[in-house]
């Protein structure tokens, strides 16, 4: 049986990918944004373990990544945890993109933060393809974010995340997931893309990960935005993020 984490399983792909895992006789660890959202789920799935946590401010995310630990390891950690387009242009109350903190800084946080897990899980989307390497001397100057930065960038910057930690970690899979565009809140409703298919494959990986460093569609792996693969733009990414949150990505390969 083994032990995992799920950010964002309140509703949506976690919750479904949260569920398929559980199902299996896993023990899992759900993960709501605040107290109603705990109750929430509880009154869905009575008896659930939930950690409760909004991950969009740095304090926020330490704290999950604190109450996780008191749990105890867990083998996988998926993170799924994510704001859509409706984030763009949002400034949370650290002086950041929404995007960028709920996409990428609580990802790179928890995964600095919390005990290392064997495999990690990043949700990705066909929609990081294009921005290209971003400019990211330029995105956090004298305590201000002064990068334009969608939805789409946020999603490249957490693939990239995923492959510099892949590198970095040769001891856990890190890989990153594309689930297709499917009907969730962030999905709407006019996804065409198969639902339980889009959980699947995080929760598949969750398992076992027969790779690292890998971009996973419905259970095939595939290329990504070849930028994402770049080394010096991962600890440029990874620098970025260290710097705004004074948390440094621990090395080396021991698990604690
Ligand atoms: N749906 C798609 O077509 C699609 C395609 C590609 C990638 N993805 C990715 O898949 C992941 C899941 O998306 P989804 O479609 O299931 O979206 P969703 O239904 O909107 O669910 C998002 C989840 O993230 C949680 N969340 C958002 N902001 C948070 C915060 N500040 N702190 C803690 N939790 C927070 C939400 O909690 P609340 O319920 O409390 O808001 C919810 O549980 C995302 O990373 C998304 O980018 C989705």
């Amino acid at each position: 049986m083994a032990r995992i984490f799920v950010t964002g399983s309140g509703q949506g792909l976690g919750y479904l990918a949260g569920l398929r895992l559980r199902d299996l006789g896993h023990e899992v660890v759900f993960h709501a944004r605040n107290p109603t959202r705990e109750a929430d789920l509880g009154q869905t799935l009575p008896g659930a373990q939930i950690v409760t946590g909004d991950l969009e401010t740095m304090d926020g995310a330490a704290d999950v990544a604190l109450a996780c630990n008191a749990t105890g390891r867990f083998d996988a950690v998926i993170h799924n945890a994510g704001v859509g387009d409706r984030g763009t242009g949002w400034l949370t109350t650290d002086g950041l993109p929404l995007v960028f903190a709920v996409n990428v800084l609580a990802p790179y946080l928890l995964t600095a933060l919390m005990h290392r897990p064997d495999r990690l899980v990043y949700l990705s989307s066909s929609m990081h393809f294009g921005p290209g390497r971003l400019d990211l001397a330029k995105a956090w100057v004298q305590d201000e974010w002064r990068l334009p930065l969608d939805y789409g960038a946020s999603k490249f910057l957490l693939t990239t995340l995923a492959f510099g930690v892949a590198r970095l970690w040769p001891d856990v899979a890190a890989n990153a997931v594309d689930p297709g565009w499917v009907p969730t809140r962030m999905g709407g409703a006019q996804a065409p893309d198969d639902l339980a298919l889009g959980a699947a494959t995080q929760a598949d990986l969750a398992l076992d990960a027969p790779m690292t460093g890998g971009y996973v569609h419905h259970g095939k792996a595939c290329e990504p935005d070849p930028a994402t693969r770049h080394p010096g733009f991962q600890d440029q990414l990874l620098g970025l993020c260290a710097r705004i949150s004074g948390v440094t990505l621990p090395a080396g390969t021991a698990k604690p």
